[in-house]
């Protein structure tokens, strides 16, 4: 069996899905049972718990040959990282007390740097937190930006015809579909072909300027105008505020913001960490939730 933690998220699902259609058995976790059901109607396992309930989450673990492991975000959290410390211990001890001894961890690009990366410090603790535990092969998938958080764009597309976001219109970013790394963890929670403790970076296809990915969006959805604007860091803080980032949060994720565009977050393309779907290919979305044909 493979356990599955936020089994609902962008990667979790999609990973479930690729784990049934493979005919592996899952076990789903995730806290909202309602959301369980289409993987529970194709066969999979599921327990809706919170992954703080750490006897609860070890009891689920039991037994399993691999587990992906994740910390959710949490943006209205008053201190953000405190609360990835402790839905990351309680992952740690977890695996731990059932005795799992492979574990695929989603962390994130940047999580190699120290500081001054926002919410990734508190994933490259959860690294350092699993690579301490002995006897348990631990894979650390770095993923770059995903290309799904560019969806928060589709109201600003229909209503005013512009994207934006706190980062440089010229900035070349690595930029990865989540399926992309479903795929990549639902293949070594499969294979189990990790042994110590190992990092794989996941750049996506190619690098591109949010000028681009804009360029691209707009003619998926015959827009040939839209624009992109980066948005001030103080206007960034205000629209965040506004959608229930504590203001703990907000500050983190204006750390990260700058560190990208000051060049800090950065991985090294190689043939392996090129992931398949291409930018064009996932902009098709657009279509349906922006208003285009
Ligand atoms: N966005 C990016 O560009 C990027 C890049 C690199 C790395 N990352 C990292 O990727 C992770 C996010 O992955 P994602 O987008 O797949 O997540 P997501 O879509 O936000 O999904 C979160 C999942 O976790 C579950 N969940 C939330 N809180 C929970 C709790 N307390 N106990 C148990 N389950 C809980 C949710 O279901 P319920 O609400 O029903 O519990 C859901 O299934 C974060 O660690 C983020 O830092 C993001």
């Amino acid at each position: 069996m493979i356990a599955v933690t936020g089994a609902t998220g962008n990667i979790g699902s999609k990973l479930t899905r690729i784990l049934l259609d493979k005919g592996e058995k899952v076990l789903c976790i995730a806290r909202h049972a309602d959301k369980l059901i289409p993987f529970t109607d194709r066969g999979a396992g599921a327990v809706a718990i919170s992954l703080a309930q750490t006897d609860l989450l070890a009891e689920a673990f039991y037994g399993a040959e691999a587990v992906f492991a994740m910390i959710p975000p949490n943006y209205a959290a008053p201190d953000f990282l405190a609360y990835q410390d402790m839905i990351g211990t309680s992952l740690v001890e977890a695996i731990e007390q059932s005795g799992v001894k492979n574990v695929v961890n989603l962390s994130s690009l940047g999580a190699d740097l120290p500081d001054k990366t926002g919410p990734i410090k508190g994933l490259r603790a959860q690294e350092l937190r699993l690579n301490r535990l002995k006897g348990v092969n631990v894979l650390h998938l770095q993923p770059a930006y995903f290309m799904e958080n560019l969806l928060v764009n589709a109201d600003l597309i229909k209503t005013q015809n512009i994207m934006g976001s706190a980062l440089r219109s010229d900035l070349q970013m690595h930029m990865v579909a989540t399926r992309d790394i479903a795929a990549v963890a639902a293949q070594h929670l499969q294979k189990r072909d990790f042994a110590g403790k190992s990092v794989v970076q996941l750049l996506g296809r190619s690098d591109l300027t949010m000028d681009e990915a804009t360029a691209i969006i707009g003619r998926k959805i015959d827009k040939p105008d839209l624009r992109y604007v980066q948005f001030s860091y103080e206007d960034t803080e205000k629209a965040l505020a506004g959608i229930g980032f504590s203001a703990d949060a907000v500050k983190l994720f204006i750390e990260m913001s700058r560190a990208f565009n000051e060049g800090l977050i950065k991985g090294i393309r190689t043939k392996e960490n090129t992931t398949g779907t291409a930018f064009e290919e996932f902009a098709q979305i657009f279509r349906s939730l922006a208003g285009g044909r």
